[in-house]
């Protein structure tokens, strides 16, 4: 059986449902995977509740989940260097990771090392790739300048605080205070407390804002970067209405890119790079464990297991 969860008409908790649907096959270029987990994203919920019909229109019923870990069950044609039992993890190109099995080109897998378990592979891809892209892609951050981080503590903000500290840069977080051990840990210099103090008040000449969060944290952020600096955001696709005359702000969205990932997966199986898990949560938990994601959940990332 292929349990999948689906969505079959936009709306709240409720419209997510486990349906049984038919296994895929390899297509040339492609392997079949048994998923073993999947990370939770806020693009989940922002799709279940229609947040984005407009701009990206989806054929109902859809299988959500956008990154999974799991183990190569069938290999198609014009396959190189993936055999039958390989432990592998991506993200999807498209969505569909909720399933038992999905098929995907073998192109956007990366081979999960042995000291990672699926659960903490599955919480690698799409937080750790958005860091990196966002962070030295668009944002071009560089050693010694200094970068401020909303949503530090989450998927993708405990990846970017730990690259951008390796870069060289100086980290300015900000989360609950309750994350803020937990991001000092992960090299941050300073961790302001969002709920307590205005970051506008205790911040300035910011290189780079990296916006994991959108609204007023974003809308108070352009008083504190230079003048030549920049935000980069990956949670207000309408940055550039906003953006003021004179002010740079960019949209980023990720890109899967399986070389790219190798490298960062080689850093956590180094050790240089930790990956921090907040739950796991069963497949028939995961209505739940999604509405967390929208709600607030503890730092990392959730992922779902499949069993
Ligand atoms: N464009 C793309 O390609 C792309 C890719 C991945 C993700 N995203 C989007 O990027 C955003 C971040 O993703 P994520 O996976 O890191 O989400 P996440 O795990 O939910 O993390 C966001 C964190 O923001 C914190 N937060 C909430 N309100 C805040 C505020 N006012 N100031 C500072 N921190 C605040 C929360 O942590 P506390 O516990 O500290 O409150 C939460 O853990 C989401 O909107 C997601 O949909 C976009």
């Amino acid at each position: 059986m292929n349990r999948a969860l689906r969505i079959h008409v936009y709306g709240g908790p409720d419209a997510l449902k486990i349906d049984s649907i038919a296994m895929p096959t390899a297509a040339s270029g492609q392997v079949v995977v048994q998923v073993r987990a999947a990370g939770i994203n806020g693009l989940d919920w922002k799709i279940r509740d229609g947040w984005l019909q407009n701009d990206f229109p989806l054929p109902l019923p859809a299988t959500l989940g956008v990154e999974f870990a799991g183990e190569v069950i069938e290999v198609g044609q014009e396959v190189n260097g993936f055999a039958i039992g390989d432990r592998v993890m991506g993200p999807m190109s498209g969505l569909g990771a909720y399933a038992d099995f999905v098929a995907i080109a073998s192109n956007a897998l990366v081979r999960i090392p042995a000291s990672l378990t699926d659960e903490r592979a599955a919480a690698i891809p799409v937080g750790a790739l958005t860091a990196w892209q966002a962070l030295f892609d668009a944002g071009e951050l560089k050693r010694g300048q200094t970068v401020l981080i909303h949503g530090a503590a989450g998927g993708v903000g405990s990846f970017a605080v730990q690259f951008a500290r390796r870069a060289g840069a100086r980290v300015i977080a900000t989360a609950q205070g309750i994350n803020a051990g937990y991001l000092r840990g992960l090299g941050a210099d300073e961790v302001i407390d969002y709920r307590t103090s205005p970051f506008w008040e205790r911040t300035k000449d910011i290189d780079l804002v990296l916006d994991l969060v959108g609204g007023s944290a974003l809308a108070n952020s352009w008083q504190v970067i230079t003048d030549t600096g920049k935000i980069v955001s990956t949670a207000a696709p309408d940055i550039a209405a906003h953006t003021p005359a004179g002010k740079h702000g960019i949209w980023f969205q990720m890109r899967p890119d399986a070389a790219q990932l190798a490298e960062i997966v080689g850093m956590v199986d180094q050790g240089a790079v930790k990956v921090e898990v907040s739950e796991v949560a069963a497949l028939s938990d995961a209505t739940a464990a999604i509405e967390r994601n929208k709600t607030g959940h503890g730092p990392g990332k959730a992922v779902i297991v499949f069993q």
